[in-house]
């Protein structure tokens, strides 16, 4: 039964907290100071009416917004925003107790992403193309969209069209779309087996519609021009579905941040490496021994280096970090570090890493929570933290990028 609730804190998931005689109660899209009428169902109530809103709350720019799961924090004025996306990390980082000094948010501008991952369904009469609802199974047919870049948004209805000639199933399939220099990649997984038909068709639509490439469910069905990605110069071409950092201007900023604290480190090892976003720009000042887990991702990064000019020497080493991480005497023969795990982070190389003595090291996560366990661990083999500089690569969503920089005296041998 619906109820009215007073908002006293945002969670992490951005959720307004309102504490009731049965504990906490989630409420999504409400700020903190508000009284809301809501209906609660366990812990998590809908939002019916705000009717004492914040000073802070602001009119969301997406039509979309509250239904659509892709967005949670459109409604709250950008300062304020900004300052609970850095808390974020402030409070992961105090839950390990490492009070480091944590940098301003980075902030990312509207219609940035240059990555994004549709859900797609068959229906009947045809096909819903979109984001799902938070906390659902539900796809929410998107119009418009305020995060990604606009070269994506307008292709939206070729993107439908694309769905409904390779959907080959009743189940939900994704649609992972990349705005390169060469044009939209896209790379569609879980939609059913193409027939000889169904290929030929999407191969003529794509042609028609400029897309630089079009993979089914890992297999290219058509390449009419490479899908290049820049990585500080170097021209890389990352396999289908590969990892890329979301926002390009997100890249760069950690990037940036990595090179400039490695820059008097002669020979690097950059771990979990993908496609080389760090490995390629260290390489312009130092050699690079990048280590990653994924084949394709090590084929193009080499295949990057190989085509440049101008670059230090760059080696790739494929290996699972988690099961093998590099181990500290191997370390050792490098003069820093910079290691960005997937959300799990990286325990046990984080673990190698602090019996090492490399002396600088730079960590950087989409994970505030595997971020602080791992920088205690580091902090535990004698590491300092000189700086925490939070980035924020995923844009009114609880989601936050953080790039900390470490340094330790080497041992004399
Ligand atoms: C967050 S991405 C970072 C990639 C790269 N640094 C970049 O900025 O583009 C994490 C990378 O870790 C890789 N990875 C995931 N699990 C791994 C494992 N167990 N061992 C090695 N690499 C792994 C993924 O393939 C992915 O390329």
């Amino acid at each position: 039964m619906s109820g009215h609730f007073r908002i006293a804190r945002l969670g992490a998931q951005g959720d307004g907290i309102a504490e009731t005689g049965e504990g906490p109660l989630y409420i999504p899209f409400t700020l903190p100071g508000e009284r809301v009428l809501a209906d609660p169902n366990g812990s998590r109530a809908k939002l019916l009416e705000v009717e004492e809103p914040s000073a802070l709350r602001v009119p969301p720019p997406c039509r979309h917004f509250g239904e659509c799961g892709g967005c949670a924090m459109q409604h709250m004025q950008t300062d304020a925003y900004r300052e609970w996306k850095r808390n974020i990390v402030v409070e992961a980082l105090k839950s390990r107790g490492i009070a480091a000094p944590v940098g301003e948010l980075v902030p990312c501008a509207s219609n940035s992403r240059r990555r994004v991952v549709f859900s797609a369904r068959r229906v009947e009469g045809g096909i819903i193309l979109g984001f799902v609802r938070a906390l659902s199974h539900t796809i929410i047919s998107i119009e418009e969209c305020w995060i990604a870049r606009p070269e994506i948004v307008a292709a939206l209805p070729a993107l439908r069209s694309l769905a409904r000639m390779v959907g080959n199933t009743d189940r939900t399939f994704r649609m992972i779309v990349t705005s390169t220099d060469s044009g939209l990649d896209i790379a569609v997984e879980g939609s059913g087996s193409l027939s000889e038909q169904m290929r030929r068709n999407a191969s003529d639509f794509a042609l028609r519609a400029s897309f630089a490439r079009l993979s089914v469910n890992g297999e290219i069905v058509i390449e009419p021009k490479k899908p290049v990605i820049i990585f500080g110069g170097v021209a890389v071409s990352p396999p289908p579905g590969g990892f890329l950092q979301a926002v390009a201007e997100a890249e760069e900023t950690m990037a940036s941040l990595v090179t400039t604290h490695l820059a008097k480190a002669k020979r690097v090892a950059d771990l979990f490496a993908g496609s080389g976003a760090f490995a390629l720009r260290l390489a312009r000042n130092m050699e690079v021994h990048a280590v990653e887990g994924d084949a394709s991702s090590l084929v193009a990064l080499d295949r990057g280096f190989r085509f440049a000019s101008g670059l230090k020497k760059v080696t790739t080493e494929r290996r699972d970090l988690f099961v093998r991480p590099v181990l500290a005497k191997d370390l050792n023969a490098y003069g820093g570090v910079v290691f960005d795990p997937p959300r799990a982070g990286a325990e046990a190389q984080s673990r190698a890493i602090a019996k090492s003595d490399v002396p600088l090291v730079a960590a950087v996560s989409c994970n505030p929570g595997t971020l602080a366990r791992d920088l205690a661990i580091l902090i535990g083999g004698g590491y300092t933290i000189s700086s925490i500089i939070p980035v924020d690569q995923f844009l009114w969503s609880p989601h936050v990028e953080a790039v900390a920089l470490l340094e330790k005296p080497r041992r004399r041998r």
